[in-house]
């Protein structure tokens, strides 16, 4: 029977994993732990692995785990930039992903960002709790009629620029790769450049790449418009976080909205409210008053989880029974 280590496993791993693995009844081996060199001892004699966005799949750990019998990757998760590929394939370990779970998960959760900072729903939300309906400081703006950037035109992009187009905002994106849908939608392709500096809103959803880390660094922040609301949903290293809070200092950036931090490894999916944070940037950004954190958590819808459940577990059969998926993933690509 297929047994699957499960790394990085929470509570509704378990309750969705569970309920896809219903037909198959697979062996599940559900482990907290992340999956690392010192952990992956863990999964000894296990044929499948199963990991999450913060598990380490470098070629040590490969190393580990093909010594061990382990002969499939199972991302749960669309970016597989944690995974290094050319070492999965010289050892012969193939590594499988859920390429597009729910785009509209990250796209909603993109417009609650905007619309909460937009609107200052997170300030307005403590400030009523605490018994003050003063809206001092509450002043909003309309996105209606606003340019937003968006940049990588993809899967989430383009449901972004979907959503949007209610709005009735002006859309203009950056893609190496334009789509026929976000044409369709009228998104206007532009240089990176341009899409800085015309941009009242811009939005983050291309993958981390070699070519997409700090692809927001300083110059970039110096072309943008005073006041612009950014947003990333996509991987916390395409931005700079050190340059985005000069620019928040120097009150250039008027909003930020983060769904992904650089350093979010071993902060984001824990609870550490009863301890102290160590990370003094991560700290630091916490302390503006227009900056709105999630713990990425925009992938984290009912549809999206029983969809990633569903996906894996198919993979997971896929390969145990021809040694290939549909959702493949080989060296040379990158993509929760
Ligand atoms: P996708 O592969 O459908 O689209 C990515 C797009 O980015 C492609 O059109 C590609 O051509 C474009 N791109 C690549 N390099 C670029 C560059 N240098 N500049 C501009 N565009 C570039 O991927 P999808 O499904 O839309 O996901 C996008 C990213 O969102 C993922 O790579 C992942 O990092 C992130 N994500 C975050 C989640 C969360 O919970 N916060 C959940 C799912 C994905």
């Amino acid at each position: 029977m297929t047994r699957v280590m499960i790394f990085s496993a929470e509570p509704y791993d378990v309750e969705f994993l569970s309920a896809a693995n219903e037909a198959a009844s697979y062996e599940l081996n559900f482990q907290p732990a992340r999956l690392d060199v010192s952990t992956a001892r863990l999964a000894d004699g296990y044929p499948s692995v199963c990991v999450f966005v913060h598990d380490d799949v470098g070629r040590d750990v490969l190393e580990v785990l093909a010594e061990q019998g382990t002969r499939h990757v199972a991302l749960r998760s669309a970016g597989f930039n944690n995974v290094d590929l050319e070492g999965a394939r010289e050892l012969g370990i193939t590594v499988s992903r859920v390429p597009a779970y729910s785009p509209h998960a990250v796209a909603e959760h993109t417009l609650a960002l905007i619309l909460s900072l937009s609107r200052r729903v997170h300030r307005a939300y403590a400030r009523v709790r605490d018994g003050n309906f003063s809206l001092a400081g509450l002043l909003g703006f309309n996105i209606h009629e606003k340019t937003v950037g968006i940049i990588g035109t993809g899967a989430i992009g383009t449901v972004v620029a979907e959503l949007l187009s209610g709005f009735g905002c002006r859309t203009i994106g950056h893609d190496p790769l334009p789509n026929e849908r976000c044409l369709e939608l009228g998104v206007e392709y532009v240089s990176l450049e341009e899409l800085l500096s015309a941009s009242d809103v811009i939005t983050i959803h291309c993958p981390l790449t070699p070519d997409t880390f700090h692809l927001i660094d300083r110059d970039a922040l110096a072309r943008v418009k005073r006041g612009v609301v950014l947003i990333n949903t996509s991987r916390g290293r395409v931005l700079d976080t050190k340059a985005v809070i000069e620019a928040l200092k120097r009150q250039e950036i008027g909003y930020l909205g983060l769904d992904v931090y650089e350093e979010e490894e071993g902060v984001f999916f824990r609870d550490l409210s009863e301890k102290v944070i160590q990370d003094d940037v991560l700290s630091r950004l916490l302390t503006f008053p227009n900056v709105l954190i999630t713990g990425h958590q925009a992938f984290f819808t009912k549809e999206a989880m029983t969809e990633i459940a569903n996906t894996t577990m198919a993979n997971i059969t896929s390969v145990a029974e021809t040694g290939t998926s549909p959702n493949e993933v080989s060296s040379g690509g990158a993509g929760a």
